[in-house]
Protein backbone atom coordinates (compact mmCIF):
# COMPACT_ATOMS: atom_id res chain seq x y z
CA UNK A 1 0.00 0.00 0.00
CA UNK A 2 1.32 3.33 -0.79
CA UNK A 3 2.30 5.64 2.12
CA UNK A 4 0.53 9.20 2.45
CA UNK A 5 2.09 11.87 3.31
CA UNK A 6 -0.31 14.33 5.36
CA UNK A 7 2.90 17.29 5.69
CA UNK A 8 2.25 20.51 4.44
CA UNK A 9 5.28 22.21 3.53
CA UNK A 10 6.24 25.69 2.23
CA UNK A 11 7.21 24.24 -1.30
CA UNK A 12 3.56 23.21 -1.36
CA UNK A 13 1.53 25.88 0.07
CA UNK A 14 1.89 28.73 -3.07
CA UNK A 15 -0.86 31.03 -2.59
CA UNK A 16 -3.63 27.81 -1.96
CA UNK A 17 -4.49 28.75 1.54
CA UNK A 18 -7.67 30.48 3.08
CA UNK A 19 -9.13 32.23 5.93
CA UNK A 20 -11.86 30.16 7.85
CA UNK A 21 -14.16 31.25 10.81
CA UNK A 22 -12.27 28.49 13.34
CA UNK A 23 -14.11 27.10 16.37
CA UNK A 24 -13.70 24.61 19.39
CA UNK A 25 -12.85 21.61 17.11
CA UNK A 26 -9.70 23.55 16.07
CA UNK A 27 -8.25 23.57 19.99
CA UNK A 28 -5.52 20.83 18.81
CA UNK A 29 -4.37 22.56 16.27
CA UNK A 30 -4.25 26.08 17.68
CA UNK A 31 -2.36 24.74 20.50
CA UNK A 32 0.14 23.25 18.28
CA UNK A 33 0.48 26.60 16.71
CA UNK A 34 0.51 28.13 19.66
CA UNK A 35 3.78 26.23 21.15
CA UNK A 36 5.38 26.84 17.95
CA UNK A 37 5.25 30.10 17.78
CA UNK A 38 5.54 31.33 21.12
CA UNK A 39 7.42 31.29 23.95
CA UNK A 40 6.25 29.53 27.01
CA UNK A 41 6.21 32.47 28.80
CA UNK A 42 3.85 33.78 25.91
CA UNK A 43 1.80 30.46 24.96
CA UNK A 44 -1.81 30.74 26.19
CA UNK A 45 -3.64 28.04 28.62
CA UNK A 46 -5.78 25.74 28.02
CA UNK A 47 -9.21 28.07 29.31
CA UNK A 48 -7.61 30.93 26.96
CA UNK A 49 -7.45 28.97 23.85
CA UNK A 50 -10.56 27.21 24.90
CA UNK A 51 -12.69 30.96 25.30
CA UNK A 52 -11.24 32.51 22.25
CA UNK A 53 -12.06 29.61 20.52
CA UNK A 54 -15.99 29.16 22.05
CA UNK A 55 -17.07 32.77 23.79
CA UNK A 56 -19.69 35.13 22.22
CA UNK A 57 -18.25 38.72 21.56
CA UNK A 58 -14.88 37.11 20.22
CA UNK A 59 -13.84 37.15 16.51
CA UNK A 60 -11.62 33.61 15.66
CA UNK A 61 -10.30 32.97 12.15
CA UNK A 62 -7.49 30.55 10.81
CA UNK A 63 -5.80 30.78 7.70
CA UNK A 64 -5.69 27.28 6.53
CA UNK A 65 -4.14 25.45 3.59
CA UNK A 66 -6.28 21.98 3.12
CA UNK A 67 -7.15 20.94 6.95
CA UNK A 68 -3.84 22.33 7.89
CA UNK A 69 -4.27 25.51 10.19
CA UNK A 70 -0.97 27.41 8.97
CA UNK A 71 -2.25 30.77 11.26
CA UNK A 72 -4.72 32.10 13.68
CA UNK A 73 -5.93 35.25 14.90
CA UNK A 74 -8.40 36.18 17.49
CA UNK A 75 -10.30 39.64 18.24
CA UNK A 76 -12.68 40.79 20.96
CA UNK A 77 -15.65 43.23 20.80
CA UNK A 78 -15.47 45.93 23.58
CA UNK A 79 -19.00 47.72 22.63
CA UNK A 80 -18.58 50.16 25.35
CA UNK A 81 -15.82 51.79 24.37
CA UNK A 82 -16.32 51.33 20.93
CA UNK A 83 -13.11 49.68 20.27
CA UNK A 84 -11.80 45.84 19.08
CA UNK A 85 -8.87 44.10 20.53
CA UNK A 86 -6.98 41.82 18.86
CA UNK A 87 -5.61 39.65 21.11
CA UNK A 88 -3.54 36.61 19.09
CA UNK A 89 -2.55 36.33 15.71
CA UNK A 90 0.76 33.57 14.81
CA UNK A 91 1.26 32.21 11.71
CA UNK A 92 3.93 29.03 11.69
CA UNK A 93 7.45 29.68 10.70
CA UNK A 94 7.68 28.07 7.59
CA UNK A 95 4.60 30.29 6.29
CA UNK A 96 5.50 33.67 7.55
CA UNK A 97 6.47 36.54 4.78
CA UNK A 98 3.89 35.29 2.36
CA UNK A 99 1.40 38.31 3.57
CA UNK A 100 -0.99 35.33 5.46
CA UNK A 101 -0.87 37.87 8.68
CA UNK A 102 -1.77 40.96 6.85
CA UNK A 103 -5.04 38.87 5.36
CA UNK A 104 -5.65 37.82 9.03
CA UNK A 105 -5.73 41.20 10.33
CA UNK A 106 -7.22 42.73 7.71
CA UNK A 107 -10.12 40.16 8.02
CA UNK A 108 -10.23 41.07 11.50
CA UNK A 109 -10.52 44.68 12.04
CA UNK A 110 -13.51 43.78 9.29
CA UNK A 111 -15.13 40.97 11.39
CA UNK A 112 -14.52 43.06 14.56
CA UNK A 113 -16.53 46.30 13.19
CA UNK A 114 -15.05 49.15 15.38
CA UNK A 115 -14.09 52.27 14.97
CA UNK A 116 -10.91 51.94 16.86
CA UNK A 117 -8.92 48.54 16.55
CA UNK A 118 -5.97 48.40 19.37
CA UNK A 119 -3.35 45.45 20.22
CA UNK A 120 -0.61 45.03 22.79
CA UNK A 121 2.85 43.80 21.39
CA UNK A 122 6.13 43.75 23.49
CA UNK A 123 8.77 45.90 22.80
CA UNK A 124 11.21 43.73 21.53
CA UNK A 125 8.64 42.25 18.66
CA UNK A 126 10.39 43.65 16.02
CA UNK A 127 8.43 41.21 13.20
CA UNK A 128 5.07 42.12 14.78
CA UNK A 129 5.65 45.60 15.33
CA UNK A 130 7.31 45.41 11.24
CA UNK A 131 3.75 44.25 10.69
CA UNK A 132 1.60 46.31 12.65
CA UNK A 133 3.20 49.67 11.26
CA UNK A 134 2.82 48.25 7.32
CA UNK A 135 -0.75 47.46 8.37
CA UNK A 136 -1.43 51.14 9.36
CA UNK A 137 -1.02 50.87 13.08
CA UNK A 138 0.31 53.70 15.01
CA UNK A 139 1.99 53.55 18.63
CA UNK A 140 -0.91 55.36 21.51
CA UNK A 141 0.30 53.36 24.87
CA UNK A 142 3.10 51.87 26.53
CA UNK A 143 2.64 49.38 29.72
CA UNK A 144 5.44 49.27 31.69
CA UNK A 145 6.50 45.82 33.22
CA UNK A 146 3.15 44.14 31.22
CA UNK A 147 4.60 40.87 30.33
CA UNK A 148 5.85 37.90 32.42
CA UNK A 149 9.84 38.74 32.50
CA UNK A 150 8.66 41.98 32.77
CA UNK A 151 8.84 43.58 29.11
CA UNK A 152 7.05 46.18 28.30
CA UNK A 153 3.67 46.34 26.63
CA UNK A 154 3.62 48.87 23.33
CA UNK A 155 -0.36 49.46 22.37
CA UNK A 156 -0.84 50.35 19.06
CA UNK A 157 -4.36 51.57 17.20
CA UNK A 158 -5.74 51.43 14.02
CA UNK A 159 -8.84 53.88 13.12
CA UNK A 160 -11.10 53.14 10.55
C1 LIG B 1 4.35 38.52 13.48
C2 LIG B 1 3.86 37.43 12.54
C3 LIG B 1 2.40 37.08 12.89
C4 LIG B 1 3.92 37.96 11.09
O1 LIG B 1 3.35 36.95 10.23
P1 LIG B 1 3.63 36.93 8.65
O2 LIG B 1 2.56 36.10 8.03
O3 LIG B 1 5.03 36.54 8.39
O4 LIG B 1 3.45 38.46 8.25
P2 LIG B 1 3.15 39.00 6.77
O5 LIG B 1 3.79 38.12 5.76
O6 LIG B 1 1.68 39.24 6.62
O7 LIG B 1 3.92 40.39 6.80
C5 LIG B 1 3.34 41.57 6.26
C6 LIG B 1 4.32 42.70 6.47
O8 LIG B 1 4.59 42.88 7.87
C7 LIG B 1 5.99 43.24 8.05
N1 LIG B 1 6.75 42.15 8.67
C8 LIG B 1 6.35 40.87 8.85
N2 LIG B 1 7.34 40.15 9.43
C9 LIG B 1 8.37 41.01 9.61
C10 LIG B 1 9.66 40.85 10.14
N3 LIG B 1 10.12 39.66 10.59
N4 LIG B 1 10.47 41.94 10.19
C11 LIG B 1 10.04 43.13 9.73
N5 LIG B 1 8.82 43.33 9.18
C12 LIG B 1 7.99 42.27 9.13
C13 LIG B 1 6.51 43.46 6.63
O9 LIG B 1 6.23 44.81 6.25
C14 LIG B 1 5.66 42.48 5.83
O10 LIG B 1 5.60 42.81 4.47
P3 LIG B 1 6.76 42.23 3.47
O11 LIG B 1 6.91 40.76 3.75
O12 LIG B 1 6.22 42.54 2.10
O13 LIG B 1 8.02 43.01 3.82
C15 LIG B 1 4.75 36.15 12.63
O14 LIG B 1 6.11 36.56 12.53
C16 LIG B 1 4.56 35.38 13.93
O15 LIG B 1 3.69 34.51 14.02
N6 LIG B 1 5.41 35.65 14.93
C17 LIG B 1 5.32 34.91 16.23
C18 LIG B 1 4.06 35.21 17.00
C19 LIG B 1 3.95 36.71 17.28
O16 LIG B 1 4.92 37.36 17.64
N7 LIG B 1 2.71 37.23 17.13
C20 LIG B 1 2.42 38.62 17.40
C21 LIG B 1 2.13 38.79 18.86
S1 LIG B 1 1.75 40.49 19.23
Amino acid sequence: MQERNHSITPKQSGSNWSIQIANWRDYAQLNTLEKACFTPNDHWPFWDLIGILTLPGYVRLKAVIGEHMIGFIGGEKKPANQRGWVTTLAVLPDFRRKGIALALLERCEDALGMPAIRLSVRESNHAAIGLYQTAGYQLVDRWERYYTGGEAALVFEKRR
